[in-house]
């Protein structure tokens, strides 16, 4: 990195085809806002979809992906001086600005989070947006009245990156977890991260099934959506509620009216995206302290910028598991 450029991955589309690779930008290339260093981001199913034209995600090319990063600012800005750890993520990050997979980034000074205490940079991106999706679920369904010890706890696309925290912070709080996954391979994992039983994907995402079935769990954190999410609603016992993030498994909603209207079952959308500032750095705060993801360093797989093509084809092939966190100056 020089003081006038630095090391980033970008994407360039042509029509249907994208160019990605490591280039180098110069930072006057950068949009506006607060200069920082960056030190780490993450993989994200959106940032996958920023890379390539068919993801209808990114609305400039070419385009630095990188949904959340986190970093040091390299000048002051606003009320925080130079050397601040923040975080950001959201908004326009990596979709209609340069994102986070590049030594540096621009952004908005009112889109930063100060580093919570109890998180390093590198924890923080081994939540990054993923995780802050899942803590915004779980803080939902609580705010709901969802309690545990009052029966199991669905999460779906258990492995990915939500779903995957989703386990843990549950987990961790006392819940009995049931993980839909569609990976045999990842039962293991998913027991270490606190789910007590499994749940086979294909037994969730059946058509034809009855508006409403047997009551099975109390709540879901669901990170699937179409069919799977009509499903879990069928079953989700009186008064509960799903919180919804995800549509790995499609955008149709393909359900009735009647878990809502003769169960009371509660519909939770969770969107990171524009969430108000006041209220990220809430929850930000929350996950250096009380929501603190166990085994955070065990979590995240460290990749750097030169391995980002494989990955992000990985994720849209539903191949990853878990968290990638990418150091972007190695
Ligand atoms: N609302 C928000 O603010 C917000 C924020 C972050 C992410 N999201 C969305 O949440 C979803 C998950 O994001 P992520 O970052 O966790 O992605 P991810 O790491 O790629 O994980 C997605 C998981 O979904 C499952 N999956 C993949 N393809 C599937 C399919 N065809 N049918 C059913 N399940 C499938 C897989 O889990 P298993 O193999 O274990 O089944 C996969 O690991 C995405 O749709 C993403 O866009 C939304």
């Amino acid at each position: 990195m020089s003081a006038s450029s630095f090391r980033a991955f970008q994407a360039v589309t042509t029509g249907d085809a994208a160019e990605r690779g490591v280039t180098t930008v110069a930072v006057a290339d950068l949009p506006d806002g607060a200069l920082i260093d960056v030190h780490w981001s993450s993989v994200n199913y959106k940032d996958a979809l920023a890379s390539t034209p068919a993801g209808k995600v990114a609305r400039i090319s070419p385009i630095v992906p990188g949904i959340d990063l986190a970093g040091v600012l390299a000048e002051d800005a606003g009320g925080f001086a130079a050397g601040t750890e923040v975080i950001a993520h959201g908004y326009d990050i990596g979709v209609s600005r340069h994102g986070g997979f590049a030594e540096r980034a621009r952004v908005p000074v009112e889109w930063l989070v100060p580093l919570p205490p109890g998180l390093t940079v590198r924890e923080a991106m081994v939540i990054g947006t993923a995780g802050f999706t899942a803590a915004m679920s779980v803080v939902a369904l609580e705010d709901h009245g969802v309690r545990c010890g009052t029966g199991p706890v669905l999460v779906t696309g258990a492995t990915g990156g939500v779903g995957s925290v989703a386990v843990n912070l549950l987990a961790q709080r006392g819940y009995e977890v049931v993980a839909s996954s569609g990976k045999a391979g990842a039962h293991d994992y998913l027991r270490s991260l606190g789910a007590k039983d499994i749940v086979e994907r294909d037994t969730l995402n059946q058509a034809g099934g009855r508006p409403l079935d047997a009551m099975t769990w109390v709540a879901a954190v669901d990170c699937v959506g179409g069919q799977t999410l009509a499903n879990v609603l069928s079953r989700i016992s009186y008064g509960g509620a799903v919180a919804a993030s995800g549509l790995t498994g499609g955008a149709q909603l393909p359900t009735t009216v009647l878990p809502f209207i003769l169960r009371g079952v509660s519909l939770l959308g969770i969107d990171s995206v524009q969430t108000p500032i006041e209220r990220r750095r809430a929850v930000w705060h929350r996950l250096g302290g009380d929501l603190k993801p166990t085994g955070l360093a065990d979590i995240g797989h460290d990749i750097g910028l030169d391995e980002l093509d494989g990955v992000l084809e990985g994720i849209l092939s539903g191949a990853v598991t878990g968290r990638n966190v990418v150091d972007v100056r190695r």
